[in-house]
């Protein structure tokens, strides 16, 4: 489906669940999310049934999200199903890693099509302190699983922390010649809850091109991700850039969050309910939704946050 500024809608992100093994200090609070009531969330067919409606208006990739999305007992379930949904060519999953080793073959069996990861550091203590719980052997040890389970073009995001992890761009980029995988540097989005991060935190994707002056831009892929290639590497660098230079105006994207609403965009708070609906009403709430997608999401920077009204890990980035 167009919506009213003529962007085509083909991608759903589908957050299954809003809890997570780690505490990434961008995405979430210390203390983790409170619980909410079970009967608030979507229950896997009411998930299926979303999936089914937004297939029906012309959604054909989804991406599943959380918190981290392989904690859901019932994923794989959820996975196999929304590959087989009529109009679906491609699931995609985003996760960071940690429960490969058990599920990577299993979700590729179930129909997944590609993983993303998260690696911000290859410094396992700098890993447990953005993290705030996670230890990097089980990143690594997920990552290889993925490999091993015959995953391709596999991406690993790297959130920019400005004094954390910039010291950092060559050495992750580096990862790009070693393994068959993008390397995607993003950055940081103000969220509500990360007051912990200062003006300085929050650097532009331009940085990561200076520390690289032997990338050559390459086409892109039909991301949000500007590409670029090292000389022999096996993967491309990818430039997420939400907050210098925003890519809204080609955005092909909606959400949907674990409690069952509609997110049009990351950083509006506008929402629109699917919980308890059927097929008919499901797809009536989304055709409001892609309508009404807003234009922009309005800046981005240390001095205005984000607008959703939600933390990261209770939309999926
Ligand atoms: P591909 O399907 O491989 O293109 O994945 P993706 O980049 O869409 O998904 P991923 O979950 O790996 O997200 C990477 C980063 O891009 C995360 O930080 C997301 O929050 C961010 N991102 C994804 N979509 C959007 C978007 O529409 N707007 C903004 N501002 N950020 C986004
Ligand atoms: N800004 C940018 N990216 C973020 N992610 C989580 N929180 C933020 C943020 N505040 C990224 C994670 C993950 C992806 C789904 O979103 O690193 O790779
Ligand atoms: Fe699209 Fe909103 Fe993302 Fe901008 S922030 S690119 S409008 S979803």
């Amino acid at each position: 489906m167009i919506d009213q500024f003529g962007r085509s809608i083909t991608y759903l992100r589908v957050s299954v669940t809003e809890l997570c093994n780690l505490r990434c200090r961008y995405c979430m609070p210390a203390e983790g999310v409170c619980k909410k009531d079970h009967a608030d969330m979507l229950t896997e067919d009411e998930m299926i049934l979303a999936i089914e409606a937004a297939a029906s208006l012309g959604i054909t990739k989804l991406r599943v999200t959380g918190g981290e999305p392989l904690v859901k007992k019932n994923i794989l379930s959820i996975c196999r199903r929304a590959a087989a949904v009529p109009g679906i060519r491609e699931v995609c999953l985003t996760t960071n890693g940690i429960l490969l080793p058990e599920l990577a073959r299993p979700l590729r069996e179930a129909g997944v099509n590609r993983l993303n990861l998260s690696l911000d550091t290859q410094d396992p203590e700098k890993y447990a302190y953005i993290t705030r719980i996670g230890e990097i052997k089980d990143f690594w040890a997920g990552f290889y699983a993925a490999l091993d389970a015959g995953f391709e073009k596999i991406k690993l995001n790297a959130v920019l922390v400005g004094g954390f992890n910039d010291n950092e761009i060559v050495s992750l980029a580096a990862l790009t010649q070693q393994y068959p995988v993008d390397m995607r540097f993003i950055e940081m989005m103000p969220m509500c809850d990360s007051p912990e991060f200062g003006e300085d935190a929050y650097i532009p994707f331009t940085r990561v091109l200076d520390a690289l002056p032997e990338a050559r831009p390459v086409p892109k892929d039909g991301g949000v991700a500007k590409l670029y290639r090292l000389p022999g590497a096996k993967g491309n660098i990818g430039l997420i850039s939400p907050v210098s230079a925003h890519f809204c105006g080609e955005c092909n994207r909606i959400r949907l969050t674990a409690d069952g609403k509609v997110k049009p965009c990351l950083h509006s708070n506008a929402e629109y309910p699917l919980k308890g609906l059927d097929l008919d009403g499901m797809r009536a709430q989304l055709e409001k939704a892609i309508w009404h997608k807003p234009k922009w999401h309005g800046d981005l920077d240390a001095a205005h946050r984000s607008g959703a009204g939600r933390n990261m890990n209770q939309i999926g980035g």
